[in-house]
């Protein structure tokens, strides 16, 4: 049935579409004079609302978020309590979406930002796997600055909100899983300074509580697995002990709200012993809120709610389901369901106002804190505009992240770098050695423009190019001759090889960690015909088992690359002829495929365990054969060379006296030792002992005293520096005593143990005796 339009419209909507019809950028016309959205809220010229004490901008933000509260409709609170918040037109507020996502790059995956018009594409960053490869955390933050100018001008456009559910810190605990590629990585040590760096460059790192644009830290927690052989994160229940909860799967999100001071954490699919994250009140309320004093909202992840009553049958009844997750702690849903039933949980007692009105408050202090409430837009973020997208030193840094972010695996011979002189034509070969949108992963936007492999090569030297196969899953040789007689013909031969989305993916987990298809051979083909060296370019999120390439003596050099973003292949170029001397690192271990064959994927245990055979996961716990690279390998083009300056043998721990002797097992407990400014100082000196200019990764580790729970090994601090040639350099090294020097006990308690620990740099032992002050000392 056709009904005339504005029969079904109350009348009150009419000024707010007509609002949202003039205010709307008109794009494209005035790219030189662009105008701002319309105001969120507090519009100056709505003179019905504008002098209201929820607008005062000179009031503190506590209470302009009670005045608001106070005015609300039970009805219109509920509305918004979803991603899609309704307007409330009454009071002069629109409707936001709050879903928007910049993993690594302002990305159109949420509903919240679209691109067009003057907004045509956005810096994309390289994957973050490949960004955390680089170990340098001012490069991260300085991602999240750029990232977050573009996000304004976009807001600002009217194209985009203010919160984004980035970043992804869970821990890369498992090699198959798809979703790899958008963490930092295996270690939560690295995990949680990417997170910290990430989320304060997005942030903007403003004085007060201002924030530039909101960041989300996400998927609260243990939630690493997709769809693995008949379990998807819809229905896994991760199965988790306290020891492994404190020590590996927590850190990332405590380094993210406690130094990161992100303003909002996500809350994941699955169950963690039993319980959906997000109505689990030990989780949200406790820890998150409770124990690490988030300042900021919490979300569901999109339709996670919703998943926990259909799919999880976790309560009866959907009014269950909304009352749990708002009682557990949980702000807002990405999806539906709370708008659709928490009224009915109101109405049938199990949730009370003022329940709606706790969540309302996290949601409602980040929006004032974006300066949503303040009318006009004039404020220090409102002049970002199209021409701040895109800039010529945005784009700079996503090569530059690139650059950073490549690892050599091998350099026989050495063969690389390549030299415009003697490799005067070079054969470009393989499935990714011409792609675009391969190079920017999974949550991206669209790019400003990409440069290919094949495309940077080329501006270097002739190319020959033929792909090999058709695609990454390279299902027959039909395509091989070709590809084999240009590497006969050619002075040198690059092979872009490895996955793309559609072998890992958000859902889609591998099978294995082999190249997929006949890949291999065509690596392995190309190889025997070369006349001249034969490098292999893996592109890939996770780690893929190249030991067939590794034993080659054919294939001289291995280079990963990860995503390597819109400027990949000019990266690529770059480090093949060596204008840039790779510096990069690897953030996981890469695993022969037997290993997995003893590791369920639904094992969520980093321990080994003899008695049952399993191996453990990770540099920390795994100390089996079955490796094809370890984490942190990656070689330079030229020879670094450490000694350790000054570094003390003997270190006290001053132990808080008000406390009662509770040492076990020698380890005193972190929360008796007095932990503030507690650092332990190194120094060492890095040589670059070879010809070229290069960064070099310093990876300083500790092994604490045996029979103390602890891994084996454990990253303690890292620092990137560059280092000319020729020079040496003398690099302090800071430890956090109490947070990297500690271990956590089977109940779940950190602690320092004393006696003696090794910290190793490189081939470095040094030894250090850790002792505590007697108890009663210190006086507090
Ligand atoms: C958001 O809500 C508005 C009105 O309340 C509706 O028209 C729109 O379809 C919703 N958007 C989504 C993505 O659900
Ligand atoms: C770290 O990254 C920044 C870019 O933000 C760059 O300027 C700096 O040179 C890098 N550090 C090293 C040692 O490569
Ligand atoms: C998981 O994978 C299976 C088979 O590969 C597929 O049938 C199923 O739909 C997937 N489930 C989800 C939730 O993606
Ligand atoms: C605490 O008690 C243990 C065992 O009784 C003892 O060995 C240790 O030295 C004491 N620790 C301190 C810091 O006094």
């Amino acid at each position: 049935m056709h009904m005339p339009a504005n029969t079904l419209l109350p009348h009150y909507l009419f000024p707010i579409l007509f609002l949202l019809v003039v205010s709307w950028p008109a794009g494209h016309a005035d790219h030189h004079n662009h105008r701002h959205r319309h105001p969120f809220a507090c519009d100056p010229s709505n003179a019905a609302v504008k002098d209201l004490p929820f607008c005062k901008v000179k009031l503190p933000i506590a209470e302009r978020v009670r005045d608001l509260l106070s005015r609300l409709t039970l009805k219109e609170k509920v509305g918004l309590l979803v991603d899609n918040a309704t307007a409330v037109p009454r009071l002069g507020m629109l409707g936001y979406e709050w879903w928007s996502e910049a993993l690594h790059g302002v990305s159109n995956v949420g509903p919240g930002t679209r691109f067009g018009g003057d907004f045509p594409g956005a810096t994309a960053f390289p994957q973050v796997i490949t960004t955390a490869a680089s170990f340098n955390a001012s490069l991260w933050e300085e991602i999240g600055r750029v990232v977050s100018d573009e996000a304004r001008a976009m807001y600002n456009g009217g194209m985009a909100g203010l919160t984004y559910w980035s970043p992804n810190v869970n821990i890369f605990r498992d090699p198959r899983w798809g979703r790899g590629q958008e963490t930092p990585g295996e270690d939560p040590i690295v995990a949680g300074e990417y997170a910290a760096r990430y989320v304060r460059g997005l942030q903007g790192n403003l004085p007060g509580d201002r924030l530039k644009v909101a960041a989300c830290c996400k998927h609260y927690t243990a939630y690493d697995l997709d769809n693995w052989s008949g379990v998807d994160r819809f229905h896994f229940n991760a199965k988790v002990s306290k020891q492994e909860m404190k020590d590996t799967f927590e850190v990332p999100f405590r380094e993210c709200v406690m130094q990161g001071k992100v303003a909002s954490v996500m809350c994941s699919y699955n169950q963690v012993n039993g319980i959906p994250t997000c109505a689990d009140p030990r989780l949200l309320r406790d820890t998150i809120r409770g124990a690490w004093g988030l300042n900021g909202y919490i979300v569901s992840d999109c339709d996670s709610v919703g998943v926990l009553f259909d799919n999880q049958h976790y309560t009866a009844t959907p009014e269950e389901a909304a009352a749990d997750a708002i009682k557990a702690g949980l702000d807002l849903d990405c999806g539906p369901f709370l708008g659709i039933h928490t009224q009915g949980a109101l109405d049938g007692g199990l949730l009370k106002e003022i329940d709606v009105d706790s969540a309302l408050v996290n949601t409602l202090t980040v929006e004032m804190r974006l300066g949503m409430f303040d009318g006009s837009g004039d404020d220090v973020f409102g002049k970002l505009g199209p021409r701040d997208v895109c800039t010529r030193s945005n784009q700079e840094l996503a090569l530059d992240a690139a650059r950073q972010g490549i690892v050599l695996l091998k350099n026989h011979g050495p063969s690389l770098p390549l030299s415009q002189r003697r490799h005067r034509s070079v054969a470009v070969i393989g499935p990714n050695s011409d792609v675009t949108v391969t190079m920017i992963g999974n949550y991206a936007g669209i790019a400003c423009g990409y440069t290919t492999p094949l495309q940077g090569i080329g501006r270097y030297t002739r190319t020959i190019h033929h792909r090999g196969c058709s695609n990454v899953n390279c299902k027959n040789a039909h395509l091989f001759g070709d590809a084999i007689t240009a590497a006969r013909q050619a002075d040198a031969t690059v092979l872009v090889m490895g996955l793309d989305q559609s072998i890992e993916a958000e859902f889609k987990d591998r099978d294995g960690l082999l190249l997929p298809g006949y890949q291999q051979e065509l690596v392995t083909k190309v190889a025997a015909s070369s006349k001249g060296p034969t490098i292999l370019v893996v592109m890939s999120g996770g780690p893929v088992d190249v030991s067939f390439a590794e034993h080659d003596p054919k294939v001289t050099s291995i280079l990963w690359v990860g995503y390597p973003g819109q400027a990949g292949g000019t990266a690529i170029a770059d480090v093949l002829f060596g204008t840039h001397n790779p510096g990069g690192k690897l953030p996981m271990t890469w695993y022969k495929q037997e290993y997995l064959s003893k590791v369920p994927m639904t094992t969520m245990d980093m321990r080994s365990n003899e008695a049952t055979g399993y191996p453990g996961r990770t540099y920390r716990f795994y100390k089996g054969p079955l490796l094809v690279y370890p984490f942190g390998h990656g070689f330079s083009y030229t020879n670094f060379i450490h000694t350790l300056a000054t570094a003390p043998a003997i270190f006290t721990v001053p132990v808080d006296g008000r406390h009662k002797n509770t040492t076990t097992n020698n380890a005193i407990r972190v929360t008796h030792a007095k932990c503030a400014g507690l650092s332990l100082g190194l120094q060492v000196d890095v040589k670059n002992a070879g010809s070229k200019d290069g960064s070099h990764t310093l990876l300083v580790y500790s092994t604490p005293p045996v029979g103390h729970w602890g891994p084996h090994k454990q990253l303690v601090a890292f620092a990137k520096v560059h280092v000319p040639a020729r020079t040496q350099l003398r690099v302090p090294i800071n430890i956090h005593v109490c947070k990297f020097l500690s271990v956590v006990d089977r109940s779940g308690v950190r602690r320092i143990p004393m006696g003696q620990h090794s910290l190793h740099i490189g081939d470095i032992k040094h030894l250090l005796s850790i002792q505590s002050t007697p108890l009663g000392v210190i006086k507090s």
